[in-house]
This record gives structure tokens, sequence and C-alpha cells, in this order.
């Protein structure tokens, strides 16, 4: 059986959105990719050097990737990289190409004031602690208590000493701290369908009805974090999902409602996989710089489908 086994509205969603060939492509891709790993090195820690020469005498094999210099690929592994002691000691944090692109995006500065409103188990917040050099100040928020553990053990052991770390409903934060932050991340929840290839579970529940409840809570974070921006300041939606109802529809929806957002230009290499976000999708028309934002399909460098859309409070 393949990812999509035999969930009737998610193979329509498929091959309605991609077409035949391009369903096929993506899911044998997918079969070949189940045991391979990225990591980030983290460089609050230890130097990127040394973590490839305790890593290689233990007889792994990595694979520098020219997007990131901390991002590298497994080629082999002995045993589970996450059972190393480099890896329990928080020199480095196993995370797919694709979830490094949101921060590197953002690009956050040291000293800089930064929300993550949706920041469970921490891959972004820690990466962006590390951009920021530990200094300035990241809030990282979450309403799940059992990932907020997961987030702060992350947190503790990758050495992130500029993160603070709340538990509620992001809409709140809007009224806690309007017009507070350089720069917000919105990692939302979404159908996680660029993960597929790691879960048999997103078969299981997939369906046009669950992704309009997840799009009323997406709409609500994304007011919430544009509220919390500073004039001036910079914010990244983005979701690991191809539906455009998650995607290019939630940002359309903040575009309409808040006449000071706009959208800016992704400045990062363009890579095999990357297409620019859509701007019409069945009887939607979006605002025409829907265009910018950047749909990253799975490739050999980006295994998993992401979607990224960076905003301007101006
Ligand atoms: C895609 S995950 C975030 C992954 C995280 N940014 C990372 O890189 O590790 C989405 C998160 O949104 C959280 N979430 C769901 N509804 C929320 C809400 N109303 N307010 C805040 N967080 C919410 C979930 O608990 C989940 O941890």
């Amino acid at each position: 059986m393949d990812k999509i086994g035999n969930n009737k509205e998610l193979r329509s969603f498929f091959h309605e959105f991609f077409g035949e060939d391009e369903t096929k492509r993506i899911l044998l891709f997918w079969d070949g990719l189940e045991k391979r790993h990225t990591i980030r090195v983290n460089t609050l820690k230890i130097s990127r050097d040394e973590v490839v020469k305790r890593l290689t005498k233990k007889g792994f094999k990595l694979k520098s990737l020219d997007f990131y210099e901390d991002a590298f690929l497994v080629k082999e592994a002995p045993y589970e990289i996450g059972k190393t002691l480099e890896h329990y000691l928080g020199y480095f944090y196993v995370q797919s190409t694709s979830s490094m692109l949101p921060p590197l995006v953002l690009k956050p500065q040291p000293h800089e004031k930064v929300l993550d409103l949706a920041a469970a188990p921490g891959s972004k917040t820690t990466q962006m602690a590390q951009m920021m050099n530990n200094t300035g100040f990241i809030l990282a928020n979450d309403v799940d208590y059992d990932r907020i553990k997961a987030l702060s053990n992350n947190v503790d052991r990758l050495g992130a000493l500029n993160v603070m770390i709340t538990m509620t409903e992001g809409h709140r934060i809007a009224f806690m701290y309007p017009e507070t932050f350089d720069r917000v991340l919105i990692d939302a929840p979404c159908s996680a369908l660029g993960t597929m290839y790691k879960s048999d579970e997103i078969r299981k529940w997939w369906s046009y009805e669950k992704i309009k409840r997840l799009r009323r809570v997406q709409k609500g974070l994304i007011l919430a974090g544009f509220r919390a921006l500073k004039k001036g300041g910079e914010m990244v939606y983005s979701t690991c999902t191809f539906v455009p109802e998650e995607n290019e529809k939630v940002v359309d929806f903040l575009l309409k409602r808040e006449k000071n957002a706009d959208l800016l230009d992704i400045e990062f290499e363009w890579y095999e996989g990357f297409q620019n976000g859509l701007v019409e999708y069945r009887d939607d028309r979006f605002d025409d710089r829907l265009r910018k934002t950047l749909r990253v399909m799975p490739s050999e460098i980006f295994h998993e489908g992401f979607y990224i859309a960076r905003i301007k409070k101006v």
C-alpha cells in the first residue's frame, strides 16, 4: 500500500492537485526515504568540524549541504544518530532540511525580540537561538503541554539561553504583547501532507472537514502573530503541507484583513522543487502578491513539502 492508502479524499486531493505523474513521483520518492536523516549542528555548543570529527570516529558518514553551512546529511549510520552522546549533549539536532528553511527566511538577528507562536518541540526555536547567538529574546509559545515538555527539554539540551517558554492559546498573545516583536514565526499546525513519508497516521485522519477546522486556527494565529509584530517588523508563516486552503488562502486572508500587511520576496537561492505560491485555486482567486510565497516540493535536498510566506508590517 502507498502512503495515501484507502483515504479517498486524500487520493482525490493528490490527483487533482498534482496530477497522476507528479503524485506517482512523490510517492515513489518518499518510499525510498524512510531512513534518511539530516542534522543541524548546534554552533552554540560546538564547531561543525568538531561534530563531524567526533561522529566520523564513531562510524557515521556525514555530507555537508550547501544551502546551510550547519546542515548535514547522514549518509551512513552504524546505529541511530539520536542515540549518540553528542546528541544527548546537544551538539546537534535531528531536523529535516525543509524545516530549517523558515528560520533561514525569517533571519532573526542578534539582540532582537522574536516570537515563535507555535514552537513545540522547538526545532526552529533552537535554530533561531543559534542564529541569534543566544542574544536578544525568543518567546516560544505553544498550547500543548506534552509538546511543551519536549520543547523545554530541547531548549535545555541545546543550551538556548535566550528562550522563554509560555503555554497559551496563540491568539491570546496578540492581546498580551501588541506590537512588541521585531520578528515573528508562525509555524502553524497543519495537515502535514509534506511529512507523510514518515507517518502512516496522517492518511487515517486527513479530510476536508479537518482542513476547515485547521484553517480556523491558522487564521487566528496569523492575525495574532501580525498584531504582536512591531511596525516595520517581519513575520514568516509556514506549514508542512501542500494544501492551498492552509497556505495561500490563510495568507490571503491576512492581506485582505490587515491593510498594513505586505509580502516580501523570499531571498533564498532557488533550489530544485521550489515553486512560487499560487494566485488561484479551485474557485478562489488570491492577491497577486501571493506569487512571492514559496512552495517547497519534495526533492533530493528538501525531501519534505513546505510552504513559506514572508510578511512585513508596513
Ligand atoms: C508544526 S507544529 C510546530 C513545530 C515547531 N515550530 C518546530 O519547529 O519544532 C505546530 C504546533 O502548533 C501548536 N498549536 C496548535 N494550536 C495552537 C494554538 N492555538 N496556539 C498555539 N500553538 C498551537 C501545536 O501544539 C504544535 O506544537
